[in-house]
């Protein structure tokens, strides 16, 4: 057995969130390792990223995830007592449900919603001097999500309620005001779904049987009893929230349609293209950082100790551009996932390993189906201009986004979409 390599400094938090995305591949590139120990949150850690990290990672038979999650990141951005944190038959009874929410047809309707909100908008930026394009794909998603959900949106309170998922998803890089405010939105935006599940219990409220308000609402568990109110608000959440996510990663591919104008032809006139596009898009940019487990039982991985309840934390944007895994993993190149072979293990923007028995995002399948269908719609039935602004993104805050927001002008609808 050989030591794991140790990086300096006593506890590493501080850098960690100081340096946001930059900070674990650079330690693996000072101490010439894809694996290192370091301290986090007062806790030994063992960081670790590319294929094979990433496989032991996601082998449930040597990690669970009880109490790995960072107390803050309960608290905003997934909620108590969610799935996230589950290990076993528990976890694989409450994601069977999650994903019976995400049959090839549900997941058409939701990206059927998504466009017609999407084409909506667009009548409303061709009046508009200025659209900032992040803003506006958050409120898109709010709207499709909600429809899709069976959760009742009304135009009054779009602002409000789009407002609240983004800062509870803007809360997960360490800043502790924005932490504060996550946790504030979490309450209100709980408290608001708490509603909804009483009013389906008591009838008062009818969402169709396949959406998520009524499964949600009537769930059980493996010891037969439904979820507490609390439990049911938090899962409800956990079913259409995180599709605002995809408002960043969005953003992102319409900056990179500006970036490689030769990719706007061909989302224009190659049918498969916008997979591709959809694709290179989360790999590339950043999004997620990480994701932490526990060790479960104590095993050995190419001759370094791993000790049971020890934290172990998995890069994931380092793991997305490994050189082992990926030719030229800093440049932009859609066609390479042409042919891709797939690895369920190398590639991981929403977790690696499998959707039913391990943690891998639920809504996979429906990120991709929506970002390509807008990448497309943006191609082939619009015409706009980015004028003069700041398009960099920052690499140390977590999540990031373009510094402008993306501003577009001169909207024209050109085409309706099919
Ligand atoms: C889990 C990322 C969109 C629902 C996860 C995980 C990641 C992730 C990293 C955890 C993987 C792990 O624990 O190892 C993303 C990203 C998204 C996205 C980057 C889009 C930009 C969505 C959407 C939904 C969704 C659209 C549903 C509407 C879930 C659920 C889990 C999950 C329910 C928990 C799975 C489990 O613990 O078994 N996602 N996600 N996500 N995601 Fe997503």
């Amino acid at each position: 057995r050989k030591p794991v390599p140790r990086a300096k400094g006593i506890d590493n938090s501080l850098s960690l969130i100081k340096e946001g995305f930059t900070f674990l591949p650079n330690q693996r590139k000072k101490l010439g390792s894809d694996i290192f120990e370091t301290r986090l949150l007062g806790k030994k850690a063992i960081c670790m990223a590319g294929e094979e990290a990433s496989e032991l990672f996601y082998d449930t038979e040597k990690f669970k995830r009880e109490d790995a999650m960072p107390k803050p990141l309960k608290m905003s951005l997934f909620g108590d007592g969610s799935l996230h944190g589950m290990d076993g038959e528990a976890h694989r009874n409450r994601k069977r449900t999650f994903l019976s929410m995400f049959t090839p047809d549900r997941v058409e309707d939701l990206k059927r919603l998504a466009l017609e909100h999407l084409d909506a908008r667009v009548s409303q930026w061709e009046k508009e001097d200025t659209v900032y394009l992040f803003d506006e794909m958050q409120e898109i998603l709010a709207r499709a999500g909600c429809e899709w959900a069976g959760v009742p949106l009304e135009d009054g309170e779009v602002k409000q309620r789009t407002g609240e998922m983004i800062d509870m998803i803007d809360s997960f890089g360490g800043s502790l005001s924005r932490f504060k405010d996550g946790k504030k939105a979490r309450d209100s935006h709980e408290e608001w779904l708490q509603k909804i599940i009483k009013g389906v219990r008591k009838g008062k409220m009818s969402p169709p049987p396949n959406s998520a308000a009524y499964i949600m609402a009537h769930h059980r568990e493996t010891d037969g009893k439904r979820f507490d109110k609390g439990t049911a608000a938090v899962e409800l959440s956990n079913s259409f929230r995180p599709l605002l996510a995809t408002a960043y990663f969005l953003t992102f591919g319409v900056l990179a349609m500006h970036e490689h104008p030769e990719s706007v032809e061909k989302l224009k006139h190659q049918p498969k293209y916008s997979h591709l596009f959809a694709q290179e898009t989360r790999r590339y940019y950043p999004f997620v950082p990480a994701m932490a487990a526990k060790v479960k039982k104590n095993f050995t991985f190419k001759g370094y100790k791993f000790k049971k309840d020890t934290l172990v934390v998995l890069d994931i944007f380092g793991t997305n551009r490994h050189p082992d895994s990926w030719e030229s993993p800093d440049s932009f190149i859609p066609e390479r996932f042409e042919g891709w072979k797939g690895s369920p293990f190398s590639f991981i923007p929403q977790g690696g390993g499998d959707h039913h028995t391990g943690h891998r995002c639920a809504g996979e399948w429906l990120t991709v189906i929506v970002m390509s269908a807008f990448f497309e719609f943006f191609a082939k039935n619009l015409t706009y201009d980015l004028p003069e602004q700041d398009l960099s993104f920052s690499m140390e805050r977590m999540p990031t986004f373009p510094n402008s927001r993306l501003i577009i002008q001169h909207v024209k609808k050109t085409a309706d979409y099919d």
